[in-house]
């Protein structure tokens, strides 16, 4: 998708498609004050009929519509003017995304981001708006039948700026820009995630990753079992033992920033089918564990915006990838193996396999002498039921960091809550046998999952977050998500001193 930003006469223009965003209530926005002028009145009749009331993510395509050149008239309603707010902004748009693509329309452009929108500038709206509508253009169908008319996509969104704005124009260009590149990076990490099993295996996804190296300024170095068994990765093998499917455990460098500078370490878990091993997971919807390597997929996916964004700074992405399956080779329940650490752990249950695999990784992260850690999981089915699919939990070890991570989460609309990460929970993972037991019991199972992640951490500034209930949806519009990619990219241009 190419990004124009330029004056637009929206009666006189012959564009393709014209999107007129509007309010239920009040004055008509200036472009749709004017389209509605040339066209005597239409579009208030409109509103007036109740054909288009102009609800909140509402849309309504006009063909010939009077006094515009504009082959189409896309109206998108926002709901009460009163109430307007950037969530109302991101759904809207959304479904402008969603209606173009049903169309098919290749070039429109969007009028509207003069809006007085509460904490977002015209900038700001336009890396929502393009966010927004990518994202409903998403779709994953290379694995049905071809449609008999090809599909087409936006080629060409052309931000429309008045005379007022035009001088803003430069970083509305730049904001739209970044959003588009963090689109893209989002896009490719629903692609990897809404793989099935039996194509994203550890194997398939390192060499994803190598392939989305070898066009960048990103370098690639993928492990296998020999220099696994070779670290001491016990807990990472430990998981993969019961699979016919190797680990592989991906690790990938881009330098941005200063040649001695510390790096930022993205660990993210890469578990490309949890079945639960021994601990067997029920049947119902067991096929949505095929999204387990989302926390892998989004931290190759920041990597890839980072390096396409050339941000100034020095970054690492750890993935540790595996499967988790019952088998007659696989670990059972009361199984010890020992961390690369060091730790020894009981393994209580199989299907606490996340923490096992991140444990080693975060070991392994540590001989890069990280400035700080951040860990993405689909961890514990706990963090649903405490934050729902709406938000991710976030718990640390550095409160900055926390801090920083909470504030890019609100800046990309791409939720996360802080959790607790109080010593006291560390109780819950006693073993009487090992060094630790995998899992905390039932309480509080986020909190106690994380504390077991922070034993590999030690001194490192570092921040987890449980993912598992933002990373895909379920229902009408199944599928990956790509969060928290804005979060994450949002997070590393703040970092980077990146201009917005
Ligand atoms: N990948 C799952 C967590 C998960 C479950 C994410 C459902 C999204 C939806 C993880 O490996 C797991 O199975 N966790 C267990 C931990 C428990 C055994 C302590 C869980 O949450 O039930
Ligand atoms: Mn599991
Ligand atoms: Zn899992």
């Amino acid at each position: 998708m190419e990004i124009v930003v330029r004056t637009i006469d929206p009666c006189r223009d012959p564009l393709d498609c014209l999107i007129l965003p509007l309010f239920s209530d009040g004055e008509l926005p200036q472009a749709a004050a004017a389209v509605d002028q040339a066209g005597s009145g239409f579009l208030k009749q409109l509103m007036q009929q109740g054909d288009f009331r102009a609800d909140c993510g509402q849309t309504l395509t006009l063909y010939h519509a009077p006094g515009v050149q504009a082959a189409r008239l896309m109206l998108v309603g926002l709901g009460k003017s009163t109430k307007i707010s950037d969530l109302n902004y991101q759904k809207a748009l959304l479904a402008v995304g969603r209606a173009l693509a049903d169309r098919g329309v290749t070039q429109a452009a969007l009028f509207g981001l003069e809006l007085a929108v509460p904490q977002r500038d015209p900038a700001a709206l336009a890396e929502i708006a393009v966010q927004a509508i990518a994202d409903g253009q998403y779709r994953f169908d290379h694995h049905k039948a071809p449609a008999e008319t090809p599909r087409r996509e936006l080629q060409t969104l052309t931000l429309a700026v008045d005379d007022r704005l035009a001088p803003q124009g430069e970083a509305i260009l730049a904001a739209a820009t970044a959003a588009r590149i963090t689109s893209e990076a989002t896009a490719w990490a629903r692609d990897l995630a809404n793989e099935p099993g039996n194509i994203c295996t550890p194997t398939w996804l390192a060499e994803q990753a190598q392939t989305m190296a070898a066009s960048r300024a990103i370098e690639a170095d993928i492990l296998g079992p020999a220099q696994m068994e070779a670290l001491g990765m016990q807990l990472l093998l430990g998981v993969a033992q019961g699979s016919r499917q190797e680990p592989r455990l991906i690790v990938l460098h881009y330098r941005g920033g200063e040649k001695d500078a510390a790096p930022l370490v993205l660990v993210g878990k890469g578990l490309t089918f949890d079945a639960g091993g021994i601990s067997l997971k029920p049947a119902d919807k067991m096929d949505e564990m095929k999204y387990d390597m989302c926390g892998g997929a989004t931290a190759l996916a920041a990597i890839r915006a980072a390096a396409d964004l050339k941000l100034p700074l020095n970054l690492t992405v750890v993935v540790p990838a595996s499967e988790n399956l019952p088998d007659g080779k696989a670990t059972k329940p009361g199984d010890i193996h020992k961390s690369m650490q060091g730790l020894t752990v009981e393994i209580i249950n199989t299907d606490a396999e996340g923490r096992l695999i991140l444990a080693d990784a975060l070991t392994y992260a540590r001989r890069f002498k990280p400035a700080a850690i951040i860990d993405m999981a689909t961890l514990t089915g706990a963090c649903i039921i405490a934050l729902g699919h709406q938000t991710a939990a976030v718990l640390g070890t550095d409160e900055a960091l926390v801090q920083d991570l909470l504030a890019a989460g609100r800046q990309s609309l791409d939720r996360a809550w802080e959790l607790p990460l109080f010593e006291v929970y560390q109780e819950q993972l006693k073993s009487p046998f090992a060094d630790l037991s995998n899992v905390g019991g039932r309480p509080a199972g986020t909190i106690t999952a994380a504390c077991f992640l922070s034993r590999f951490v030690e001194d490192i500034p570092w921040a987890h977050l449980d993912i598992a209930g933002v990373a895909w949806k379920s229902g009408e519009h199944k599928g990956a998500t790509g969060r928290p990619v804005p979060l994450l990219v949002e997070y590393l241009r703040r970092r980077a001193g990146h201009p917005r």
